[in-house]
């Protein structure tokens, strides 16, 4: 295959990529990711600040023009993020636990609703654990108490049924304190019913990155009797140290029967969010870089 997209989809995959409106009027950026790209997550304009700015008040226009762009060329999206403590609106941060619990719920139902049938996956939560393993005290956390990631998930199932439900974080990159606090809870969410579908690992990696137990981390989590996906995928460096993590990551997710896709954070190094990391597998000409060939070939 000579596509991203087409390469993972000979394995059943999907390879995706982060893409923001902003750039949308840009050709070249649009052409790339169209050309290459079967998946695609937006990279903010599903977050809580976008879509409900204020209580009980949507706005689902920025999100519906990258869903809409992506049902045209059957690509798969995934939606991020329902429940995060970060890029909230802010009056959320203003509620009592009564009044955090239901804007949580009539959240979840009113923007997986509205996506209903067109997201493949929702990270339902995302970041909600500390590097040691424990809960960030964060918002939900402070308010509602460990209860409310479950609550959440149990939420969106009945908002879309057909989207798998995921939970997402990054430094969970091999067996580690935090990677294992989140293993903990998906087994225990399975023992329970709770409704898990997915773990996505966010992947923010750097040339060095250290994925001795990459793999073997995904194969934990996938045998509890949940997919696997990389989801933010982006390495800081250039050349052969960064075209070899790109690879190793490719390598792990084929080896995992239910690592399903890989989405990248962004499409071109000029428009990441690491400014400064070149992180992608686009220059900022739109040029493939080395790890653009190992990904493909690894695919
Ligand atoms: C980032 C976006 O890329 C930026 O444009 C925005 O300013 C901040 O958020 N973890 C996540 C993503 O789950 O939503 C974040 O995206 C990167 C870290």
């Amino acid at each position: 295959a000579s596509t991203l997209g087409a390469a993972a989809a000979q394995t059943g995959r999907y390879y995706g990529a982060a893409i923001s409106t902003a750039h949308l009027g840009e050709a070249a950026y649009v052409n790339t990711w169209t050309a290459e790209f079967n998946g695609v997550t937006p990279e903010n304009e599903m977050k809580w600040d976008t879509v409900e700015p204020n209580r009980n008040q949507f706005n689902f226009a920025p999100a519906d023009r990258i869903v809409s762009q992506a049902a045209s060329r059957g690509m798969k999206v995934r939606g991020h993020t329902l429940v995060w403590y970060q890029q909230l609106a802010p009056w959320v941060g203003g509620l009592d636990a009564n009044n955090l619990r239901s804007a949580m719920l009539n959240h979840i139902a009113q923007v997986a609703g509205h996506w209903k049938g067109q997201v493949i996956a929702w990270d339902v939560v995302n970041e909600a654990f500390e590097e040691n393993g424990t809960r960030r005290q964060a918002t939900f956390q402070q308010k509602l108490g460990d209860g409310y990631i479950e609550d959440a998930f149990r939420a969106a199932r009945t908002a879309d049924p057909g989207a798998k439900l995921c939970y997402n974080d990054y430094n969970t990159d091999g067996i580690n304190a935090k990677s294992t606090g989140i293993y903990n809870m998906v087994r225990d969410f399975k023992s329970r019913g709770v409704p898990i579908d997915c773990v996505g690992f966010q992947s923010h990696l750097s040339a060095n990155s250290n994925l001795s137990s990459y793999q073997a981390n995904l194969q934990r989590f996938a045998d509890l009797g949940v997919d696997v996906q990389i989801t933010e995928l982006d390495v800081g460096g250039s050349g052969t140290g960064q075209a070899n993590v790109f690879r190793q990551v490719t390598q792990a997710c084929r080896a995992v029967t239910r690592c399903t896709g890989i989405t990248v954070w962004g499409v071109t190094d000029k428009y990441s969010w690491r400014s400064g990391d070149t992180p992608l597998l686009f220059d900022g000409n739109y040029g493939k870089k080395q790890a653009y060939t190992a990904v493909l070939d690894a695919l």
